[in-house]
């Protein structure tokens, strides 16, 4: 029988990485991608809880499946991730022709489940022990961290990757549903990062991002040696073929003066700091219980700006947190008024059964208050972010080359729409807009070379908005004697 899979994937990085790995176990079964559920016979869904809004997204798909599922009983639909860990049965109840249900800590269970539903049509359940359901050692057991060895070809991008070096989060912070869904904080070992690190750079991956909830408080124990961040990336720094490292999501607490000099002294270790404060008012924070001050926030932002002051710095704000008042939400735009990050995240606040914030705090700022603070603080950051970009119009930046852009890709579609029917072939184009990154994670836009993706690229800057950099390649003036030297070598 074919084996068509259709995937789709809410939530953060782990989850575009989690998907990503399913989808290789799949292929290897003999499963290939389909970009729309009316052709597949698998239809996945990778959720996330975070926020009330990502959950209606998935139920309203799942809702306009149920007919497919009447005029195709041998589709098998599945709820993958933090939701299928956080409403378990409820998913059987609300849509009872789902036929999977798999938390983030059962993945490897996927290809299996898959097969039993299609051979008895039984609805199938694998889910990692809730927070109270053992022993920390238990409940840390049943989430077993998805790693497997991966291949270039399975990759969205085949010069960059994720690679976890964590897995769950013990920090509690009284809005959020994480620790809940991704179970204990457990570092992998550094020895299973290098080696899936190498295997990567042997696949021809540049630029490695590291995940985790949070990711700087990584520290690995085996005997009497301790790896904590810093000593991970100077290990990788030395992989060779890998230019570029990266690591989100960061605690501020956690950010210690050794990571620090780890990224202004290992070159390979990438400027970008992602590091979310939340939000300005200690009367807020401690009801997050983010476990800092915002003076303690802000002599942390004071290290980064003295150790690696090229650094570019993003955040997460949550607005209409319980009890938020008008002064406190001032104090949050003060700090980023303050800080000026490149960039913020910027969320109303969703209350989450099963956190702890319903329990302590009413959810008591309505929700068009929240919506105009949301705008109010998106307009001061994205008014920095514009001026911030500003400097960086006429200097050269390296880019890695990521692929083409998406007015390109739309463009190339619809030439090849209107091509193929003309002359039954789509005519080879040189120039093609393309896009990357800068160090500090700034959008690139150019016109370039298809030969130029998975490369690293000097461009010139000349224009900037307030997420875009517009830039031209800058070709190498080529002495004669250079030019000689390479034709005796
Ligand atoms: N581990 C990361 C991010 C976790 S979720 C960290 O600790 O920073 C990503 C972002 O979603 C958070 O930084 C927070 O800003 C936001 N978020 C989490 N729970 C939320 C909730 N209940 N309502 C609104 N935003 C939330
Ligand atoms: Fe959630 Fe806080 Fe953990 Fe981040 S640190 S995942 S916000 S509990
Ligand atoms: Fe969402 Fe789970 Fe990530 S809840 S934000 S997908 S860890």
């Amino acid at each position: 029988m074919s084996k068509r899979l259709y995937i789709e994937t809410v939530g953060c990085q782990m989850n575009m990485l989690d998907s990503e790995l399913v989808v290789a176990a799949l292929r290897k079964e003999g499963y290939e991608l389909v970009d729309a559920p009316g052709k597949a016979d698998t239809i996945l869904f990778n959720t996330c809880s975070v926020r009330q809004h990502a959950e209606d997204k998935i139920y309203s798909a799942l809702g306009r499946l149920k007919h497919a599922k009447r005029h195709n009983p041998d589709k098998v639909i599945g709820v993958l991730g933090c939701m299928a860990q956080k409403d378990q049965e409820l998913i059987f109840k609300r849509a009872p022709y789902v036929d999977l249900v798999v938390g983030p800590g059962q993945l490897h269970q996927v290809p299996e489940m898959i097969e039993s539903a299609r051979r008895n049509g039984g609805q199938q359940l694998a889910v990692s022990l809730g927070r109270k359901d053992g022993s920390r050692l238990e409940i840390a057991e049943s989430f077993e961290s998805y790693d497997p060895l991966r291949e270039a070809e399975m990759r969205p991008s085949p010069y960059q990757a994720y690679v976890r070096i964590m897995i769950g989060c013990d920090k509690f912070c009284t809005y959020c549903i994480v620790p809940m869904v991704r179970g204990p904080e457990q570092s992998r070992p550094p020895e299973q990062i290098v080696r899936e690190s190498r295997k990567l750079a042997d696949e021809g991956c540049r630029e490695i991002t590291l995940l985790g909830q949070t990711v700087n408080s990584y520290k690995h124990r085996a005997g009497d040696r301790t790896t904590r961040l810093s000593d991970l990336l100077a290990m990788l720094q030395d992989i060779d073929g890998i230019d570029r490292l990266r690591f989100v999501t960061n605690f501020p607490n956690d950010m210690t003066d050794d990571l620090l000099f780890a990224v202004r002294d290992l070159p390979k270790v990438m400027p970008y700091l992602h590091v979310p404060a939340q939000s300005g008012s200690n009367r807020i924070l401690d009801r997050m219980k983010r476990l800092y001050t915002v003076e303690q926030y802000r002599d942390m932002m004071a290290r980064i700006r003295a150790i690696v002051p090229e650094a570019s710095v993003t955040s997460d704000f949550i607005v209409g947190f319980c009890g938020e008042t008008e002064e406190d939400f001032e104090q949050t735009v003060d700090l980023v008024r303050e800080q000026r990050f490149k960039n913020s995240y910027i969320f109303k606040y969703s209350e989450r059964p099963g956190t702890k914030a319903p329990a302590l705090f009413p959810d008591d700022v309505p929700d068009d208050i929240k919506r105009r603070r949301n705008n109010d603080l998106l307009a001061v950051q994205n008014a920095i972010s514009e001026e911030l970009n500003q400097p960086l119009i006429g200097r050269v930046v390296d880019v890695l080359v990521e692929g083409p852009s998406k007015r390109a890709e739309r463009q190339t579609h619809d030439d090849h729409a209107y091509v193929g029917h003309e002359h039954g072939a789509h005519e080879h184009r040189h120039a093609l807009q393309l896009t990357g990154r800068t160090p500090c994670d700034r959008i690139v836009v150019f016109d370039g070379n298809p030969r130029q993706i998975g490369r690293i690229v000097r461009i010139r800057i000349y224009d900037a908005s307030a997420f875009t950099l517009f830039g031209a390649v800058v070709t190498e003036h080529v002495g004669p004697e250079v030019f000689q030297l390479s034709l005796k070598g």
